[in-house]
């Protein structure tokens, strides 16, 4: 998938110069980067050219910010699942027509792939290589877990890389050049990590250089660290288990929630929580760090399946980025991002920046 994301980077590029040949230069970023998040779910997961440069109102925008906006009645019952589980079946949402939009556009995808061969090697044709075998076999300690792959499992798991990758990539890109624009040294130590690594490589960056790029890691997982939004991650205990500091047990079969912020910004783990520091991140520091002083991508059976690509398509972004633009603060620039929770992670005031031509003999 390497070259699709590629082409949706020097699509965004593309479009970034356009709007800074026309003047826009301070730009919130959450919505810049949300075109960047959307070309690269439609190509990759969905095989499709969303058209996510174009002027005219578009259908998965909407379905995008309608997925990531929680009504208050739905936050309510959100909190009442967890003292009276069962209570959301009671509440149960109608089936909403988000549902036939994602199973027409699966199916017509598919139905296009059966009639003409496609060589993208996108999450599409994986999906329907797979379909041909029936089923995919996994094997989870002794038991064997058979899967039927049929399109309504393929619709689901294009949803699911909808819904898991676009919110994550906008924002983590977001957060990054948010960070970048108020601390101009670490830009420019990033900048000539990127430099090097690129020579390197000769330009050409894929997971060997993403390996190469210790620096770009630590500002990537210290800025998701930093402004880590105040949503909880979800389990339900397999067995019963005593928390050995607290003496307290938790019974198999319990709802636990796990606060994403409350872990990632724990003064315990993280002196200054709320500072920006990438050496957060740095070898040394992480090596006298217990597990799971840090969930960026959770952890566990049910972690992020995007990691690796999550990695990759913000590398191969912010490298293309810095390459072209310099970001720095402006008067809407705020001082640290405060959430509305309204929303999964959009914040009240935006995140704001101003975007620069760099100099080509920078
Ligand atoms: C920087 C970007 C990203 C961050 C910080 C991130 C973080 C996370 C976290 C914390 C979870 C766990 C949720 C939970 O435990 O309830 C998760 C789940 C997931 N993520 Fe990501 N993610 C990112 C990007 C992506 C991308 C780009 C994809 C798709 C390619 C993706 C696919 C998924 C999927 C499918 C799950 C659900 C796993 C499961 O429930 O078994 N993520 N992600």
């Amino acid at each position: 998938m390497v070259p699709l994301i590629r082409q949706c980077v020097e699509n965004h590029m593309s479009y970034v110069k356009k709007i800074i040949d026309n003047d826009i230069t301070e730009n919130e970023m959450k919505a810049l980067v949300s075109k960047y998040a959307l070309d690269i779910v439609g190509s990759c997961a969905f095989g499709l050219d969303l058209k996510v440069y174009d002027d005219s109102k578009n259908e998965f925008f909407e379905m995008a910010k309608s997925l990531t906006y929680s009504t208050p009645l739905r936050r309510i019952i959100y909190v009442l699942e967890f003292f009276i589980p069962g209570i959301k079946s009671i509440f149960k949402i109608k089936k909403d027509k988000r549902a036939d939009f994602f199973c027409n556009l699966v199916s017509n995808v598919i139905k296009m792939r059966e009639d003409t061969l496609s060589a993208r090697r996108d999450f599409m044709d994986l999906m329907i290589e797979l379909r041909k075998e029936g089923k995919a076999i996994k094997r989870i300690n002794d038991a064997i877990l058979e899967i039927e792959i049929n399109n309504e499992m393929i619709t689901s798991q294009a949803f699911l890389f909808f819904v898991a990758g676009f919110e994550a990539t906008s924002s983590s890109i977001a957060y990054i050049l948010y960070e970048l624009a108020l601390h101009p040294d670490i830009q420019s130590r990033l900048y000539k990590e990127i430099s090097s690594v690129s020579d390197k490589y000769n330009g050409v960056l894929e997971f060997e250089a993403l390996a190469d790029m210790t620096y770009f890691n630590m500002v990537f997982y210290e800025a998701v660290r930093k402004n880590a939004n105040p949503f909880y991650l979800s389990r339900v205990a397999s067995s019963d288990y005593m928390l050995p500091e607290e003496n307290l047990l938790i019974e198999k079969g319990t709802l636990v929630l796990i606060s994403y912020g409350g872990v990632n910004k724990n003064p315990e783990y993280w002196e200054n929580p709320d500072e920006f520091n990438p050496e957060n991140f740095s070898v040394e520091n992480m090596k006298n760090k217990p597990q799971c002083s840090e969930i960026i991508f959770s952890a566990g059976p049910r972690n992020c399946l995007g990691t690796r690509f999550a990695e990759l398509q913000n590398m191969l972004y912010i490298a293309e980025f810095l390459k072209n633009f310099k970001v720095e603060a402006c008067s809407k620039t705020v001082k640290s991002l405060e959430f509305d929770p309204k929303y999964i992670s959009t914040t009240k005031h935006g995140i704001w920046i101003k975007i620069l031509r760099r100099d080509s003999n920078e």
